[in-house]
């Protein structure tokens, strides 16, 4: 996304455990991975620091004005930081509270707008009870501010906090106002006054946002033909490891979690390892691999000796390298957020069968890794990942099915390794 000149403040609105800082976090890493410079400014994180983290419930209390305004104070001084980051080079700050009433988000917008800035508003309501006790039992009762204090005790508090929010709470409302309401965590979506390409986008992210919980397997085809000969590209076949890989990868979903959904590539060597499961699969072309241009069938070492400049500007910035008449991996990221965007409204587990560049592009995306380094990440031959959401991110497991393909040694004799 190129939109430099679009600088925005998303302000979240809904009372605690809502899920506004899940729906900001996911927000942000969206748009990182875009390669947006977004940052979240959480007030709660400012009051624990500088008012500290055991404040009873009372404190919330509206009609406790010496709470309401050391709230106010920390309140502003994380908006000021946060415009403040985007008179530089911030790009997007994603402002995390409860900003629950019309006079605090007007006043935020004139600050924003005094300095020039979007704001998009984004309101987290939930009717669904279960959705919000979820969220309290998740991360309300872990957070600092319950540290050392026993849960029954802490479930009590926290529900007096969330009604003192609730006395005062008015939804948004004005329609002059850009705002997105997510309702019931993405059953409904409401959308008002959103303009400008990065807000549709996030618009878009919200849209497809589930909150089910399901785990996502990656992994690369088995080894084909051209792995084994080092050569970049091209629609080989599976080699006969890599065969045995598919077939280790069909025992391992021998009993397919209900639902399994399995995606492949269009590339023979993905489609043949997706094809050993026995379940339907859907082809994607842009899981296909990164095009590697007129280099593609080329060795490493042919491509130095050949075009020593292309394979000098790829050693030099590996991310932003373009392969003449080909693709380069911040290409791939664009020609695959739609395919983020279909993982993000699955509700069921998914097995994506790709390839090595395409795949570290979708996984610096799921685990929130730095988007430049991706190409750098280690995602070796036959090996399945497991990614299992869980509330701040997801845990990893990395299961080796057969024994490790060297693809170094697999390169022609003196070839230069990749990297
Ligand atoms: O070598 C296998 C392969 O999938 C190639 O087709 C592709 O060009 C390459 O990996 C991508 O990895 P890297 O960017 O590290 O060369």
């Amino acid at each position: 996304m190129q939109h430099r000149a679009e600088k925005v403040v998303i302000v979240m609105v809904g009372l605690p455990a809502r899920g506004k800082s899940f729906l900001a976090r996911k927000v942000c890493r969206y748009l990182r991975w875009l390669g947006q410079d977004a940052r979240i400014f959480n007030v709660g994180n400012y009051r624990r620091e500088r008012i500290g983290q055991h404040k009873p419930a009372s404190f919330f209390d509206p009609n406790n004005s010496e709470g309401t305004q050391a709230r106010q104070k920390v309140a502003m001084e994380a908006l000021e930081d946060a415009l403040r980051w985007l008179k530089g080079d911030g790009q997007v700050a994603i402002y995390d509270a409860t900003n629950s009433t019309h006079e605090r988000r007007r006043l935020i917008e004139e600050h924003c707008h005094r300095d020039g800035l979007q704001v998009l508003f984004i309101e987290s309501i939930c009717y669904d009870a279960a959705i919000v006790e979820n969220n309290i039992r998740e991360t309300k009762l872990l957070s600092p501010d319950y540290a050392g204090v026993g849960m029954d005790e802490a479930l009590v508090d926290f529900a007096q906090r969330i009604a003192h929010y609730a006395a005062a709470y008015e939804p948004l409302e004005d329609a002059n106002q850009s705002f997105v309401k997510v309702i019931d965590g993405g059953r409904q979506v409401v959308v008002n006054r959103v303009d400008g390409p990065l807000r549709a986008r996030v618009v878009a992210l919200l849209m497809n946002t589930r909150l089910t919980r399901r785990t996502l397997w990656l992994t690369r085809h088995g080894e084909s033909l051209y792995n084994q000969q080092g050569r970049l590209g091209g629609d080989s076949d599976l080699s006969p490891r890599g065969e045995d890989y598919a077939r280790a990868l069909a025992v391992q979903f021998a009993v397919p979690p209900v639902g399994l959904a399995v995606w492949t590539s269009t590339l023979r060597r993905s489609m043949q390892t997706g094809a050993a499961l026995g379940l339907p699969a859907t082809e994607w072309r842009v899981l296909d691999e990164i095009d590697a241009g007129t280099c593609d069938g080329m060795t490493y070492q042919e491509m130095a000796r050949r075009m020593p400049d292309v394979y000098a500007s790829r050693k030099a910035d590996k991310f932003r390298f373009r392969f003449p008449q080909g693709e380069s991996y911040l290409d791939v990221i664009h020609r695959v957020e739609p395919l983020v965007l279909e993982i993000e409204r699955q509700t069921t587990p998914t097995l994506l069968i790709g390839h090595q560049a395409v795949l570290r592009t979708l996984y610096a995306y799921l685990v929130g890794d730095p988007v430049e380094r991706c190409p750098h990440v280690s995602l070796p031959l036959h090996t399945l990942i497991e990614l299992t959401p869980n509330a701040y991110g997801c845990d990893e497991r990395r299961l080796p099915l057969t024994r490790p393909v060297d693809e170094r040694h697999s390169m022609l004799p003196g070839a230069i390794v990749p990297d």
